[in-house]
C-alpha cells in the first residue's frame, strides 16, 4: 500500500493544555489543526505511523531506531490555582519486526542506523515530548507507531551543511522506497516529522530574538507549498541564527518528496507563533 501521506506538525506543550489550561487563539488554531490531522489519518485508515523527532535518544554519529512493541509517555498538568497535579498515561504500540526492516533498509543503503532497546523490547520504552506532543492527538490502539531518530553531529557547526543535506535526503528516499514495497503492501502508512520553526522570536525570552527568525518562518512556509529544495537551502543558510529544531526533519521529507514518482500536494499549511518558536501544521497528500 503506497505511502499516504506526510505531516510537519509542532511539539510545543502550549498547544495541549490538559485538563486545566486554556487556549489562546494562536495555540487554539494549531489544535483545531493537530485535530483534523487526527481525523484524517482516521479516516484514512493509517495503521502505521513512523515518526522522528529532534528531542529523542539520540546518538552522537548513528540514527537510532527504537526496537519496542510499546512506548508510554506520563504527562503532569498543575492546576495553577490550586497547584493539584493530574497525571495522564499515554500508551501506542510499536512493531518490532516493522523496527528490524528499517534498521536493515537503512544501512543497506550506507546510512549508519543502531536498535535501541530499554531492558526488552516488550517493556514500555518512555518518549519524551517531540514524540508525545503530536501522538498524543492519536490516542488509541488503531495505530502502531515506528520511531527513530537522527545523529546529533549531522549538521556542522561550520556551516558545511551538503553533506548532512545529502544523507538526510537519502534517508527519506530510502523510507520511501521501503513503504511502497511488498513488505508494506497491505499497510497503510504516514510518515511524521515533529519538529518546530526559529526560536528566536522572543527578546524576553532566554533564546532571545534574531531578525532572522521572521524570514526563517516565512520561508518555510513558502517550503510547504512548493517543496522547492531552493527554500530548504536558503533555510540552512538561516538556520544558524534563527535556530530550529525542526530542519533536519524537513529534509528527510525533501528526500521523499524528490525521490516519489508521485506528485505531493500541500493540503494543510497553518502557522502560528503563539511563543518564543514559531509552529506549523502542515501535511502532503499524494495526487
Ligand atoms: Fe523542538
Amino acid at each position: 500500500m503506497p505511502l499516504k501521506s506526510l505531516y510537519l506538525l509542532p511539539h510545543g506543550g502550549i498547544i495541549t493544555p490538559g485538563p486545566y489550561g486554556t487556549l489562546d487563539e494562536k495555540s487554539a488554531k494549531l489544535n483545531e489543526a493537530m485535530k483534523r490531522v487526527a481525523q484524517e489519518i482516521e479516516d484514512d485508515g493509517i495503521q502505521l505511523i513512523i515518526i522522528t523527532s529532534p528531542h529523542g535518544y539520540n546518538h552522537p554519529s548513528d540514527y537510532l531506531v527504537y526496537f519496542h512493541n510499546v512506548f508510554e509517555s506520563w504527562e503532569i498538568y498543575t492546576n495553577q490555582e490550586t497547584k493539584e497535579n493530574s497525571v495522564e498515561r499515554f500508551l501506542w504500540q510499536g512493531n518490532t519486526d516493522l523496527a528490524q526492516v528499517l534498521f536493515q533498509s537503512l544501512n543497506i543503503n550506507g546510512i549508519r542506523a543502531a536498535p535501541l532497546i530499554l531492558g526488552d523490547p516488550n517493556f514500555p520504552m518512555k518518549i519524551a515530548w517531540g514524540e508525545t506532543i503530536p501522538l498524543s492527538f492519536l490516542k488509541g490502539d488503531k495505530h502502531q507507531v515506528l520511531i527513530f531518530s537522527t545523529p546529533m553531529s549531522l549538521i556542522a557547526d561550520d556551516g558545511d551543511s551538503e553533506k548532512g543535506i545529502t544523507e538526510l535526503k537519502k534517508v527519506g528516499a530510502t523510507i520511501e522506497k521501503l513503504v511502497n514495497s511488498t513488505i508494506f503492501a497491505d499497510i497503510a502508512v504516514s510518515v511524521i516529522i515533529s519538529g518546530d520553526l526559529s526560536h528566536k522570536h522572543d527578546k524576553d525570552h532566554q533564546y532571545g530574538y534574531h531578525e532572522s527568525s521572521a524570514d526563517f518562518d516565512k520561508i518555510t512556509m513558502e517550503w510547504v507549498k512548493t517543496q522547492s529544495e531552493d527554500k530548504l537551502k536558503e533555510l540552512y543558510r538561516l538556520e544558524p541564527t534563527a535556530s530550529s529544531c525542526g530542519l533536519k526533519g524537513m529534509t528527510i521529507l525533501q528526500g521523499i518528496f524528490d525521490d516519489s514518482e508521485k506528485k505531493w500536494i500541500n493540503k494543510e499549511h497553518v502557522y502560528e507563533c503563539p511563543t518564543y518558536f514559531g509552529m506549523t501544521v502542515s501535511s502532503w497528500r499524494a495526487e
